[in-house]
């Protein structure tokens, strides 16, 4: 029986984990990784000590975008297995009290979806084609894009058909972006979410969930003139108001299932706006990634948290903290990177780790022990907050961000289309190492369809089990300890009398304490219940995180 029978709000204090799945575990040897092979890693799931899986893209997808270009909703790449696969998965994670959530990509599909095949074929004006954006080109003859704007990928976001006609992609050329005032659209993906949900999915992350509807006139308006404009849920293109209309249809549809499927939206707005798509009305919870983009820093975790903390009361959701997913630099190497300064302003997105890329891993230089100390300190930090936690795979090794993959090898398409140098995400998405050796640290059999470096063995799965001071056992104590924390949302501050360490208490007499700076800090060490680090003659020392229980 899933969990969900028995904590109907599971979602709201719940470890998420997210998995993206051709780098997870490759049942089949091809060098990708499967849905079968996450069934067969259920029991590493269970022994993590998670509430929730969180599956990346796992439609069949050309891999424009690591599978966000999806070209068949409501099935499985065949390269990843079949929906017999799919719903043995669902089986083994609810066997072990698991829940599943699958992440909906509403914004665009593929080029290859047979919605846009057809658009191609029909011709202007045609119903096909009023399922995407299609315009015609700017110029005399039409053969300038419609404006000016530019893709989230770089490049023009306009791309041109045979026939002449344009059509919108804010991301790669290969996902057109879909026409949310068309009904059939709309209801299309009312179809899916309760095809998912009826295969016992029980929960949604949305993709871009910010962006689906658009309110675009002759003349359109330049990227200039676009960015000029109020972000007021009036702007033609991002956050307007009438997304919720399409949210609170989705309600419906969650609410109609025992126990109601959830949401979560990623979407990338003002803060003061994430309220509106965490309320129960629209999805539920929203994302915060305040958290991933400070520094490790005293002053602006704790602005973080309480700035957050705030919004999610508001909105009567919990909040969400993330520290790593699939499009950044993992944490263990942003903080072996210098600091980024304290100009955290919440609406955009500041990516940590970019010139060292870029440098290809030597410029700044990167402090690995450092890094991975203070991710530890980050994570219980985070751990030990009220709402909920996503993981992303790999974290609880440890695991670095990989900087060396040959331009060859590489499959992001802003490595692509990126004019600033920047060289993608490849790096935090590396197929797991299981086993120490062997082709691919036991991936599967051998091969990888992104190559592992040969570091990458010291962060193996079955080492790290068998090891009492590494990562992986400080996530799976954590995760096991913080289950007492999960009745009461409340966090209280205590003073700490110093600029780098921050001392919160939650209910039932538990507290957590983190030292970001170099200064060891005096604890009652007798009471402490989990460290981040070894304690230093009963101080906290540099980058170290406690939990204790009074
Ligand atoms: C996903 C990215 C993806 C983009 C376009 C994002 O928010 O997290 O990985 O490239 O949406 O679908």
């Amino acid at each position: 029986m899933a969990a969900t029978e028995e904590i109907p709000e599971w979602w709201r204090q719940a470890v998420v984990y997210q998995i993206y799945p051709r780098s997870f575990a490759d049942a089949n040897a091809d060098g990708v990784g499967d849905i079968a092979g996450i069934t067969s890693r259920a029991d590493y799931l269970r022994e993590l000590g998670i509430d929730a899986v969180w599956l990346s893209p796992f439609y069949p997808s050309a891999l424009a975008d690591g599978g966000y270009d999806v070209a068949d909703y409501r099935n499985v790449d065949p390269v990843l297995g079949t929906l017999a696969d799919f719903d043995e998965l669902v089986e083994a994670l609810h066997s072990r009290g698991i829940q599943l959530v699958v992440d909906i990509v509403p914004n665009h599909s593929s080029d290859l979806h047979a919605w846009f095949q057809e658009a191609l074929a029909a011709g202007r004006g045609s119903a096909a084609r009023d399922r995407y954006i299609f315009w015609e080109g700017a110029g005399e003859d039409g053969s300038e894009p419609p404006a000016d704007w530019q893709s989230s990928f770089g490049g023009s976001a306009w791309e041109r058909v045979a026939d002449g006609q344009w059509y919108l992609h804010n991301f790669a050329i290969e996902q057109p972006d879909l026409n949310w005032a068309n009904p059939e659209v709309r209801a299309d993906f009312v179809t899916t979410l309760r095809f998912w949900s009826d295969r016992g999915v029980d929960g949604f992350r949305i993709d871009v969930a910010h962006m689906l509807t658009k309110d675009l006139r002759d003349p359109l308006p330049s990227s200039k003139q676009l960015a000029a404009l109020p972000l007021d849920g009036q702007h033609p293109m991002v956050d307007r108001d009438d997304v919720h209309e399409v949210y609170a249809e989705w309600r419906a549809v969650f609410d109609s299932y025992d126990p109601p499927r959830t949401a979560v939206a990623e979407a990338w707005v003002d803060k003061a706006r994430i309220p509106l798509y965490a309320r129960k009305e629209s999805l539920g919870q929203a994302f915060n990634f305040d958290l991933l983009e400070a520094d490790f820093d005293a002053a602006q975790f704790r602005r973080v948290v309480q700035d957050n903390l705030g919004l999610a009361a508001s909105s009567g959701s919990s909040s969400t903290w993330v520290l790593s997913n699939h499009d950044v630099v993992r944490h263990a190497t942003r903080y072996g990177l210098p600091h980024l300064g304290p100009d955290l302003d919440g609406t955009t997105s500041r990516r940590h780790g970019l010139d060292w890329l870029k440098s290809g891993g030597t410029d700044p230089v990167l402090d690995r022990a450092g890094g991975e100390r203070a991710a530890r300190a980050a994570t219980l930090f985070m751990l030990g907050l009220p709402g909920s936690s996503y993981l992303y795979q790999g974290e609880e090794l440890g695991l670095h961000e990989v900087v060396e993959i040959p331009d060859s090898a590489r499959q992001d398409p802003i490595f692509f289309r990126a004019t600033t140098g920047d060289i993608g995400r490849d790096g935090c998405r590396v197929p797991l190492p299981w086993r120490p050796d062997g082709g691919s640290f036991g991936f599967g059999d051998d091969g990888s369809h992104l190559p592992q470096p040969p570091w990458f063995g010291d962060y193996a799965v079955s080492s790290e089990t068998d090891d009492a001071s590494s990562t992986l056992a400080l996530y799976r104590r954590a995760l096991t300890l913080r289950r007492v924390l999960q009745a009461e949302e409340r966090l209280e501050w205590i003073d700490t009398g110093s600029d780098d360490v921050l001392h919160f208490r939650r209910p039932n007499g538990w507290e957590v304490v983190t030292n970001f700076g170099a200064a060891p800090y005096r604890i009652d060490s007798e009471d402490v219940l989990i460290a981040s680090s070894t304690l230093d003659d009963g101080a906290l020392p540099a980058a170290t995180t406690v939990w204790i229980e009074r």
